[in-house]
C-alpha cells in the first residue's frame, strides 16, 4: 500500500489545472508557489516597489490560491491480490446478522484493512466534494468592495457560500452594494463599524473561515477592537488575513523617514504603525508573511512601507472569545 497524505495543518492549493500543491513550510511554500507562478509575477511586479506582488489577474490566478482549508490528497492503493479479496467479499460474501450493525459487521470486517485500498479509486464523488467546503469570508473594511473582484474566479466556481464586505462609509458601501450584485446570494455589502460586534448582517460568532482587513486597520482608531471583532468571527483555525501600508524599521527605515511617513499618512487619518503587525502576531498563529516599500502612481522616488500577513486562529481558541 502506498499513501501520500500530509500532516493535519499543511495547507494543499489547487492548482489551475486541477493537481494539487503541498505548502509545507514557508519556505517550501514560496519555493513550490514560485515554481508555478514566476512567469506570472515576472509581469506583475509592483510598480515601483521592491518586491513582487504575489497577485495575479484572476484569469491567471491559480485555483484556491488564497484559500486555506487544508486539503490532503489520499492514495492509499492495495495490490492486486488485496483487490481481489476486497471484490470477492463485495460481490460474493455471506452476508448475516438481523441488527443492522450486525449486517454492516458482517459484509465489512472480511474486508475492513483493505477498505481504503479499494474504495479511494471508486469512491470518485469524494474528493471533488472535500475540495468544494464552501468558504464564509469577512472583509472588514471593504470599502467598495474591490478586493472581492480578485476572487471573482472562485466566486463563480462556487469557493464561497457567504462573503460580506463591511464598511462604515456610506458612498464607499454604496459601490460595494453595487458591485455585491454580481453574485446574488453570495456577497453582501453591510454599512456598520468593524468594531461592533453587534453589527447586523455578520455572520455569527465562530463560523467564518477567513477575515481581511485589505489597508482598512490603519483607518481605524480602535483597531484592537476590531481585531477583536475578526477573532470572534473567526472558527478555530479559520484565517486573518491583514495587508496595510506600515512603517518599517526592521527593513532599515530611518526613525527620520518613519516619522515622515507617519505624519504624511496621518493628514488623511491613516495612522501607520508597526505595532499592528507585532500585534496580530500576538493574537493568532503567524503562517506567512512580507513586508516591502511601494511606490505611488506620478510620485517619483518616494516609497512607502507595506506588509501582508496570514494568521491562523488557534485551533484551541475559543470559539467566541468575547461571549458576544
Ligand atoms: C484605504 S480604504 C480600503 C478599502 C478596501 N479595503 C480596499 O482595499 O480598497 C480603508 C477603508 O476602511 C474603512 N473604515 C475605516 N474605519 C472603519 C470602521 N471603523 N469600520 C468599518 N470600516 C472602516 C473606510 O471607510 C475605508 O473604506
Amino acid at each position: 500500500m502506498t499513501a501520500s497524505d500530509t500532516p493535519s495543518g499543511d495547507i494543499l492549493t489547487e492548482t489551475s489545472n486541477g493537481s494539487s500543491v503541498e505548502n509545507t513550510t514557508e519556505d517550501e511554500s514560496v519555493k513550490q508557489t514560485d515554481g508555478d507562478r514566476k512567469r506570472k509575477m515576472d509581469e506583475t511586479e509592483i510598480s515601483g516597489g521592491n518586491h513582487v506582488d504575489d497577485c495575479v489577474s484572476p484569469s491567471k490566478m491559480q485555483k484556491s490560491q488564497f484559500v486555506c482549508l487544508p486539503f490532503s490528497e489520499f492514495n492509499v492503493q492495495n495490490n492486486f491480490s488485496e483487490d481481489m479479496q476486497v471484490l470477492k467479499s463485495m460481490w460474493f460474501s455471506k452476508i448475516s446478522g438481523s441488527a443492522h450493525q450486525d449486517i454492516l459487521e458482517s459484509f465489512y470486517s472480511p474486508q475492513a484493512k483493505l477498505y481504503d485500498g479499494y474504495r479511494s479509486r471508486m469512491l470518485h464523488a469524494r474528493p471533488p466534494m472535500m475540495k468544494n467546503l464552501s468558504i464564509v469570508w469577512v472583509d472588514l473594511g471593504g470599502g467598495t468592495g474591490s478586493s472581492v473582484e480578485y476572487m471573482s474566479n472562485a466566486l463563480d466556481e462556487g469557493w464561497f457560500s457567504s462573503v460580506v464586505v463591511l464598511d462604515l462609509c456610506p458612498s464607499l458601501h454604496k459601490i460595494a452594494e453595487e458591485r455585491a450584485k454580481k453574485w446574488p446570494g453570495i456577497v453582501k455589502a453591510v454599512l456598520g463599524d468593524a468594531c461592533n460586534q453587534n453589527e447586523e448582517g455578520l455572520p455569527p460568532a465562530g463560523s467564518c473561515d477567513l477575515v481581511t482587513f485589505s489597508y482598512s486597520l490603519v483607518m481605524i482608531p480602535d483597531w484592537k477592537g476590531a481585531i477583536a471583532n475578526a477573532l470572534r468571527l473567526l472558527r478555530p483555525g479559520g484565517r486573518l488575513c491583514v495587508c496595510d501600508f506600515t512603517v518599517l524599521p526592521q527593513k532599515g527605515q530611518w526613525t527620520v523617514t518613519q516619522e515622515m511617513w507617519k505624519r504624511i499618512f496621518a493628514r488623511d487619518h491613516v495612522h501607520l504603525s508597526d505595532e499592528h503587525l507585532k500585534y496580530l502576531k500576538s493574537v493568532t498563529e503567524p503562517e506567512k508573511e512580507d513586508c516591502g516599500f511601494g511606490s505611488f502612481p506620478y510620485v517619483p522616488l518616494l516609497k512607502a512601507g507595506w506588509y501582508w500577513y496570514v494568521g491562523k486562529k488557534p485551533e484551541d481558541a475559543d470559539v467566541n472569545p468575547t461571549g458576544q
